[in-house]
């Protein structure tokens, strides 16, 4: 049974009612309290659906965290089985400090169809739809990946527009673009976001990269498949216990670059409300009794691209 579009609305239902949970903590700053409040609001409109899931990307496993963890069974059964990846809360210091760019997050797949990500950093690299899908790969020096996307786009260096986390672990990719005058976008937090920033010129943002979550970056994936954009991720295991949980999930390659056909495998909806307003959605707004959440919605076997708006009446 496929991903049929009745089920956008209620997958858009899940993630506006977590990005709703946070409104209260917006600007409070306890980032915890808001990720509790977002995750138990969204297990709690999952278990409503009509359907087997199962957590595939979520916040670590079960011993490590009381949230929606690997292997967690979630719906309310039926007969579809489901590939589910949460960050019921994208952003959590956004929310915190009340900066623009929170977002809570989901993508559904067929069951085996999501990539089973352990919770470790992913070396990402993603670019729009217009250019062509050789022209860039993670193994590629850096300047080749630029000058390939200035010539597929007919762009000067100088116009280039390259977005990625301001963290000090880029130093030597930010020194570098420096050094060939390309434009960067810096970003806080939040790349599931920056990657999304590739699909549309308005963003002006021609090629995402660098190091960032793991989960976030299948998330970030399914977000753009329905753009047929370019992405490409490599997982990083540092740690003794990462490389062991890797090969229990059956991942036999470490070093492996996996393409975006290889994270999210055939159809995937991707629900990203706001949760603060941001470069994408708007966040939460409450106008008299009312919350109002705009949610972007990608859908890639009804080539869904498009921000859905709802309103939630508060009940008295
Ligand atoms: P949280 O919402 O869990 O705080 O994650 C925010 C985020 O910026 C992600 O978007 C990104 O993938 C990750 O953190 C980067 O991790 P780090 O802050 O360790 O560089």
């Amino acid at each position: 049974m496929a991903l049929n579009k009745e089920l956008i609305d209620k997958i858009v239902k899940v993630t506006s009612k977590a990005a709703i949970s946070c409104h209260k903590f917006i600007g409070k700053n306890d980032k915890i309290k808001a990720d509790k409040a977002a995750t138990d609001a969204m297990r709690k409109e999952i278990n409503k659906l009509n359907f087997n899931g199962e957590v595939v990307i979520g916040e670590g496993e079960l011993d490590k965290a009381p949230m929606l963890y690997i292997g967690e069974k979630l719906g309310a059964g039926g007969n579809l089985d489901i590939d589910i990846a949460v960050d019921p809360l994208e952003g959590t210091n956004f929310v915190a400090k009340n900066l623009p760019g929170a977002l809570s997050v989901i993508s559904i797949a067929e069951k085996g169809n999501l990539f089973n990500a352990p919770e470790t950093y992913m070396d990402k690299i993603a670019t729009s739809n217009e250019v062509p899908i050789d022209a860039i790969d993670l193994d590629f020096p850096l300047e080749k990946n630029i000058r390939n996307i200035a010539d597929s786009l007919n762009k000067d260096i100088k116009d280039i527009n390259a977005c990625l986390l301001d963290r000090p672990r880029h130093k030597e990719i930010i020194d570098k673009l420096n050094e060939m005058n390309v434009k960067m976008k810096l970003i806080p937090d939040g790349d599931v976001s920056g990657v999304l920033m590739v699909t549309d010129k308005k963003y002006k943002v021609d090629i995402f990269l660098g190091i960032g979550g793991g989960p976030e970056g299948v998330l970030a994936a399914s977000a753009i498949d329905a753009y047929g954009c370019k992405f490409q991720g490599r997982f990083l295991f540092e740690k003794e216990e990462d490389i062991s949980r890797a090969k229990k999930m059956g991942i036999k390659d470490l070093k492996k670059k996996y393409d975006l056909n290889e994270i999210v495998k055939g159809d995937s909806i991707f629900c990203a409300t706001g949760i603060t307003s941001g470069d994408l959605v708007k966040g939460v707004d409450l106008i008299d009794n009312s919350y109002i959440t705009e949610t972007l919605v990608t859908h890639k076997s009804s080539k869904t691209c498009k921000i859905f708006i709802t309103e939630d009446i508060i009940k008295t």
